[in-house]
């Protein structure tokens, strides 16, 4: 069943119900300020880090469900209604939300009124606009009253959740006529405020939760809306908000469109006050003017479009086949965008309180992202080396706003260092900008301990080399990819963490999952130090890659697949004689992806065995058979119940890791069997077993053990996105950036038999057209550049602005 529609033209999905199985959102602003917005206007918004600085509160687990948000109340005759349905939930004649690239348009009618709500983040702007449109299209004259609402948050949202006593007596607001000024702690060390605004009068306002709401209102029934309107309050502590009433009168036929904003600035501590308790608000009046008609409004949304059309210019699909092309042209490009910027931390599961941004979670966004803007992604790899450790392992968050490493959570994390080395190495094959590997970067945030990024790397190897357990295989440490795998951990109590209890590191616990990791990016290592002329440093890397693959096939092999992992008492995890949790999907997507036994025939045996024992109608589960107790040394991944998150979840990240693997054994047909089946747009008309948004990835699908078996959650947040665009847009459709530049390597179903990619790669623009005739999985025996025949699959960088049409011929 579908609660909407693709609208590839405009990159839309139309929602047509606001009954859809779970709130929808999508994501306005992709810079500094972000605001999530549901198909029902729910959401918030913050400026850079959705913990340190919140401008609006949200509470998740409420119920009613996603009430605080950017709403409109509607005042028309005696109906009170919201143009997008919550959170007064009155019955609308007709209701679309619109999610398109960067902005929502909300649009409800009743009773002959036809409201339609915009919203988007301008680009270069710490704001978000919302344009409210209002037209009569009934017979009479109408006069409406129009409210918008929303709740402030005292900008820690940690704090703001839990320190009451001190909060209910801090709140502070100004008003400035159409303008509402956030400004609690401002008297003190904050030197930053939070304005809404309108672009007209309002007839009145309330600055005070309790005024506007009622002290046992709620956003379902607010007393101003439904009693005598705005009062006109003023917020002394407990709960700031902005709320205004607009009164409109309406002939028939008429529209009015009024702009409202939520803007946040910062001053200088010298110039923060324009009198005594005052805030100087300069830069806030800037801003109100910078969106002031329609026409501003119009060439800041027109920007936008500009923006995402020039960002999807750099890899874009003509395959025929509509669902591929949404994917690859619009959403799975998009939702890498939003993972880029907001890594874990803030979604409808993840409260953006928990974790800031992931070491191992940004590092693989990059690899999803880079080709869209490679100098934020050089900004972040430079962020992300500079909480490294100078013995190579690595903080495992930092909080966007600070960019320090969290110390609460701290290292060990043993698969950490070398993704470091995957997102630069992506970002040296899509950019040839060797230029990074010399800049000066901190260790652990201490300038005194700076070095070459170069060197980051060479620690990040030379980590995993040098804790190798009893098998030679590395250590785990207190968790690999699989956070929930806690081998070193042995918790007994209650509301522990599984990362971060236990020793940071046993002696004994050893993953093969890192070992695979170890020969794929210990190989791209060698490769760049062979680059840069060390060919030294580049063979002993080698050989000990060369080591760990023997390793790897002599204890990480069970005979037909690769095991997981050696527990802290040196017994196999992941193989045949264990009870439950007998074979992982991890190591047979990193060992083969590595090539590890491609030709000595492990790796099609390993993945035959996921074939066999893992695969499901909807994806590839974790692990089987999923683990029906909880085992104090394994951790966290038993106890989930069976069938959900790591404990035999489809886990949607490691999933393209199999569609990878299977075209590195040249398997374009069954590569892209699995590619489509955790690909949301296929999965559009079982939106009622889905439930997550169908234009975007989730974390998890409860796998065959669940109850719920089908159901995802944790929509957006994951490094799915990254994953999956690539093992479509390089592993299938075969357009791989290298360090001499773009390969072409296809490996697709025999359905495929033509197909154009349109790749702008290091300033020169390649239309790549790849014909098979004869349905091949795998092979190209002719690559033609402007008409030339040329040898190898490698295509030459060409000079900046040049145009080349290259011609593919599988088979
Ligand atoms: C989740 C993992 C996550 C980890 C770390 C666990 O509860 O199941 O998916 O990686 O927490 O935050
Ligand atoms: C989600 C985390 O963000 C990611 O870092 C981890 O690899 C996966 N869960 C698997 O546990």
């Amino acid at each position: 069943m579908q609660y909407g529609f693709f609208d590839d033209a405009r990159r839309e999905y139309v929602i047509t119900t606001p009954r859809t199985p779970l709130p929808w959102i999508n994501y306005l602003g992709s810079e500094s300020f972000f605001a999530l917005c549901s198909n029902t206007a729910g959401g918030y918004a913050f400026y850079r880090d959705a913990r340190l600085r919140r401008l609006t509160r949200y509470r998740y687990n409420n119920a009613p469900l996603d009430q605080e948000g950017f709403h409109l109340y509607i005042r028309d005759g005696g109906c009170v209604w919201n143009p997008g349905w919550q959170p007064v939930q009155t019955e609308l004649d007709a209701y679309s939300c619109r999610h398109g690239l960067g902005y929502t348009v909300i649009r409800g009618e009743k009773n002959g009124l036809a409201v339609t709500q915009e919203l988007f983040v301008p680009q270069g702007d710490d704001c978000l606009l919302m344009r409210v449109s209002l037209r009569n299209d009934s017979g009479a004259v109408k006069t409406t009253d129009l409210f918008p609402y929303l709740e402030f948050c005292l900008w820690d949202a940690m704090d703001d959740g839990s320190n009451f006593q001190r909060n209910y007596s801090i709140g502070e607001v100004e008003i400035d006529g159409a303008a509402i000024y956030h400004k609690t702690e401002y008297r003190e060390r904050r030197d930053h405020y939070a304005v809404f605004w309108s672009n007209r009068k309002p007839l009145a306002f309330d600055t005070a939760r309790e005024a506007f709401l009622g002290l046992y209102g709620s956003p379902a029934r607010p007393e101003a809306v439904f009693g005598a309107g705005c009062t006109g309050s003023v917020a002394h502590g407990w709960q700031p908000i902005a709320a205004q009433q607009h009164r409109l009168t309406l002939a028939p036929g008429a529209e009015e469109r009024l702009i409202f904003g939520l803007g946040y600035l910062e001053n200088a501590r010298e110039e923060k006050w324009e009198a005594p308790g005052v805030i100087n608000k300069q830069k806030a009046r800037a801003m109100l003017a910078r969106y002031a008609d329609n026409a501003a409004f119009d060439a800041a949304l027109a920007a936008l479009g500009q923006h995402w059309e020039t960002l999807l210019g750099v890899y874009r699909l003509r395959s025929g086949e509509e669902k591929l092309d949404r994917m690859v042209n619009i959403w799975n490009q998009y939702q890498c965008m939003v993972t880029f910027n907001m890594s874990r931390s803030a979604s409808y599961f993840e409260s953006g309180m928990g974790r800031g941004m992931g070491f191992r979670d940004s590092c693989q966004d990059l690899l999803g992202f880079v080709h869209m803007i490679p100098e934020r992604a050089r900004e972040r790899i430079l962020d992300i080396a500079a909480t490294q450790f100078p013995d190579g392992s690595a903080y495992h968050q930092y909080q966007p706003l600070t960019k320090k490493g969290n110390l609460a959570v701290g290292s060990g994390f043993n698969d950490d260092p070398l993704w470091l080395i995957a997102g630069t190495d992506a970002y040296l094959r899509e950019t040839g900008d060797w230029s990074i590997l010399d800049e000066i970067v901190d260790f652990d945030n201490d300038p005194t301990l700076a070095q070459p990024l170069l060197e980051h790397l060479r620690r990040s190897f030379g980590f995993t080399r040098t804790h190798l357990g009893p098998h030679g295989l590395p250590l785990i440490g207190r968790a690999d990819w699989n956070d929930c795998l806690n081998l070193n951990c042995f918790s007994e109590h209650p509301g522990e963490s599984f990362q971060i209890t236990g020793p940071s590191e046993g002696p004994v616990a050893e993953s093969v999952f890192i070992a695979g990791m170890f020969v794929k990016y210990g190989r791209a290592w060698a490769d760049i130090c062979r680059h840069l002329g060390l060919a030294d440093e580049a063979a002993e890397a080698e050989r000990a890659v060369a080591a760990m693959e023997k390793a790897v096939l002599a204890a990480g092999w069970d005979g037909a697949w690769f095991r997981r992992a050696y527990d802290a008492f040196g017994r196999v995890v992941g193989g045949r004689e264990c009870e439950e949790g007998q074979i992982f999907i991890e190591p047979q997507g990193m060992c083969v992806m590595a090539g590890i036994g491609k030709e000595s025939g492990e790796a099609a045996l390993a993945l035959q065995s996921v074939e066999d024992r893992l695969e499901t109608k909807y994806g590839i589960v974790l692990l089987q058979p999923a683990y029906t107790r909880y085992r104090l040394e394994l951790g966290e991944i038993s106890s989930y119940p069976p069938g959900y998150k790591e404990n035999a979840g489809i886990f949607c990240h490691n999933n393209p890791w199999i569609v990878c693997a299977e075209t590195e054994l040249g398997h374009g047909e069954r590569a892209f069997a699995l590619y489509r089946r955790t690909a949301p747009a296929y999965l559009e008309d079982i939106s009622e077993i889905h439930r997550t948004e169908p234009y975007v990835y989730s974390q998890m699908i409860a796998g065959k053990d669940a109850p719920s078996f089908g159901e995802a959650k944790n929509s957006w947040l994951t490094g799915t996105a990254a994953w999956t665009f690539l093992s479509i847009s390089q592993a299938i459709l075969g357009i791989k950036p290298t360090l001499d530049g773009l390969q072409v390597d296809p490996c697709v179903p025999s359905f495929l038999r033509r197909f154009t990619v349109t790749r702008r790669y290091r300033g020169a623009e390649y239309e790549i057209t790849v014909e098979n005739p004869d349905g091949a999985e795998h092979g190209v025996s002719e690559i033609r550049l402007d008409g030339r025949a040329l040898s190898g699959n490698i295509l030459p960088v060409l000079e900046k602005g040049a145009r080349a049409q290259v011609q593919v011929r599988m088979g």
